[in-house]
């Protein structure tokens, strides 16, 4: 009974708070998912504990953001780094990725999203690796939302491996040196076919990028909040979206205000 209201409950939209511009939503959204263990730490409860609760933290980010009309939100769930912290917490976020994505997937299917993982997904344990591979064929041709979880991802990496692949064309005789340009060269990246984020939020009060999207963030407004991941909610996002609707983005220009003389 309370597991079918639940289910129900989880259906309902999030209508468009008034105090955003409807016209004015990112229209791509990356996250720097941060604070798991400091959220776990500060109730006396394991780090993992946070991780867990992290995921329902990125559950709902995911539906107020497919259901306010941002087109893509992206995620850092795991990165090249994070493979240096303690097996047993390594493991333990391996294991939450497969659980979490087997039980999900009719969920994401139902509503229309479209997920993708970002990263070099081959040093993955190989359970989670035939997941992903499962999810990514099934979503592929959905219609809603663009969701990039992002594991075992680094931007440097992501980048040697884009000059790498170019390299390689070039050695081949198939690619001419002259002909690599910018959107060659985004092409190469995981995130080939994706707009760059508009947005990009970070949590917990850390206010670096930690190898984060290096290529796609150069003109994305950035959002700090001291909110720890597991606590984001609907305010705390409806709060990035305001920060980024009162910003002025200028990719290097001028406003037209600013242009006469
Ligand atoms: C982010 O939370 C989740 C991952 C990096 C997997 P953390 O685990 O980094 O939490 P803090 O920063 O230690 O609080
Ligand atoms: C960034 O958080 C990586 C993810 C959120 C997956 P970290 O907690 O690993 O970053 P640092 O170590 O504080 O820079
Ligand atoms: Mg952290």
């Amino acid at each position: 009974m309370s597991r079918a209201l639940a289910t129900d409950l989880s259906t309902d939209r999030h209508p468009l708070p008034p105090a955003l511009d409807p016209a004015r939503i990112p229209a791509h959204v990356a996250v720097i998912m941060d604070g798991n263990g400091r959220w776990a730490r500060q109730r006396g409860l394991p780090r993992v504990m946070g991780h867990r609760a992290g995921v329902e933290a990125l559950k709902r980010t995911l539906r107020l953001c497919s259901d306010w009309g941002v087109g893509a939100l992206t995620a850092y769930a795991f990165s090249t780094e994070n493979w240096t912290r303690p097996g047993e917490e390594v493991s333990f976020l391996m294991t939450l990725f497969e659980r979490v994505l087997a039980r999900e997937l009719e969920g994401l299917m139902k509503e229309q999203v479209r997920i993708r993982f970002l990263g070099d997904l081959e040093q993955l344990p190989s359970g989670l690796q035939a997941l992903i591979a499962d999810a990514t064929s099934r979503t592929a041709t959905n219609h809603g939302i663009h969701f990039n979880v992002c594991t075992n991802y680094g931007g440097r990496s992501e980048l040697v491996r884009a000059a790498r692949r170019l390299a390689q064309q070039v050695a081949e005789g198939q690619l001419d040196p002259a002909a690599i340009d910018e959107a060659r060269f985004a092409a190469e990246l995981f995130t080939a076919g994706e707009a760059d984020p508009d947005l990009l939020i970070r949590t917990s009060g850390e206010q670096r990028i930690s190898n984060f999207l290096l290529w796609q963030l150069a003109y994305a407004e950035i959002h700090l909040t001291d909110v720890l991941w597991p606590d984001f909610d609907e305010g705390a996002l409806l709060a990035a979206l305001l920060d980024y609707q009162g910003r002025q983005r200028r990719f290097g220009g001028i406003l037209p205000a600013d242009a006469a003389p």
